[in-house]
């Protein structure tokens, strides 16, 4: 195992950060987690090199500090939409300037971006692909004093993803009828456990310095089976309803005004580019990603608890 290491996570309280934070304890490193607050991460705390820290990391003052002593940092933070002060601009763009810099500032070398797949500043279609174009702009351009890698994923899946979970809540709210908007678009949903492996091996790989690794799992889906392979694990009723175009920007439109905004214009925009890899960078890293279908049983399915699980076994036995 590599020598254990000093890393900061931004981000890492949600969903990818607290499977790659678990991981980076597990492999015997000492992980500072700055969050907003609000009792996020607290599930961390029960990990005893963790250090959560409530902190804006948006001051740049506070981020020099929170670099101190670091080894490495890595740059979870994203957000799906927009809400008051949080822009795409200022979470994405902007927080990769400043995290340059106090990386510079705090003679950190060693910085890991989270992006995704097609991220472009100019030509990304949503506001969300364009920032995050912009924040590897940023990385990029800090490169004589900074060892980069930049990660671009697909849509990635897990235990507590907002992307199965979702669609297994809403389904029966409707009845199984789903109006979906985008149902050709494709992805190669990404595992969580992959995503935070190749991170975790990626952090003292020099050939991966300055290199962009996406990030898809082994199969391409377009979004409608994607829902309706959830249904078919959480056994619940599936009627999908394709809507063209027009009627999917209305219904975005629409569900953007709602809180928690399930669909919102920009999203609706970042689902007319297919989310699927040109290379992928899990056989770079030698990671062989997995099935999005040999998962889903395990938190969508019958089969929830490892308890479950063995007392099925015995039943088959
Ligand atoms: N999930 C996917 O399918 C997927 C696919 C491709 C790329 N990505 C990228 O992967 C990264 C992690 O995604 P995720 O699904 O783990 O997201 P998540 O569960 O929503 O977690 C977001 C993290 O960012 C922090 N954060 C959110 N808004 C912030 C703000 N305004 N200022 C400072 N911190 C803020 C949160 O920290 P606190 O709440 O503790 O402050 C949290 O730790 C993101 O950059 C995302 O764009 C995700």
């Amino acid at each position: 195992m590599a020598a254990p290491l000093n890393i900061c996570v931004l981000g890492g309280t949600g969903f990818v950060g607290t499977e790659l934070v678990t991981r980076l304890a597990r492999d015997g490193h000492w992980v500072r987690v700055p969050t907003r607050g609000q009792g996020h991460g607290q599930h961390l705390g029960v990990l005893s090199t963790v250090e959560l820290v409530t902190a804006n990391v948006h001051d740049p003052r506070t981020l020099a500090q929170l670099l101190c002593g670091m080894d490495a940092v890595i740059n979870l933070i994203g957000i799906l939409n927009e809400s008051g002060r949080a822009s795409f601009q200022s979470v994405h763009a902007d927080l990769a300037g400043k995290l340059v810099a106090a990386a510079r500032g705090a003679k950190v070398r060693r910085l890991l971006q989270m992006s995704a797949l097609g991220a472009d500043p100019e030509r990304g279609p949503s506001r969300y692909l364009r920032s995050k174009g912009e924040a590897e702009g940023h990385i990029r351009a800090a490169a004589p004093h900074l060892d980069y890698t930049i990660f671009r994923p697909s849509v990635i899946f897990g235990p507590r993803d907002s992307l199965t979970n979702r669609f297994a809540a809403l389904l029966p709210l409707a009845g199984g009828f789903l109006p979906l908007a985008r149902s050709q678009a494709r992805f190669a949903p990404a595992y969580v456990g992959d995503v935070a492996d190749a991170f975790a091996r990626t952090l003292g790989d020099r050939a991966s310095f300055g290199e962009t690794h996406e990030l898809c799992g082994p199969q391409i889906l377009t979004l409608e089976e994607l829902v309706r392979m959830t249904a078919a694990v959480a056994r619940l009723p599936c009627h999908i309803l394709r809507l063209p175009d027009t009627l999917g920007r209305l219904q975005a439109a629409l569900l953007g005004l709602v809180p928690g905004k399930p669909l919102s214009l920009d999203n609706f925009r970042s689902l007319t580019v297919d989310s699927v890899c040109t290379q992928n960078g899990f056989a770079r890293l030698g990671i062989s990603p997995r099935h999005m279908m040999a998962l889903l049983p395990f938190y969508l399915g019958p089969f929830t608890a490892p308890a479950e699980l063995d007392a099925a076994r015995k039943t088959n036995d």
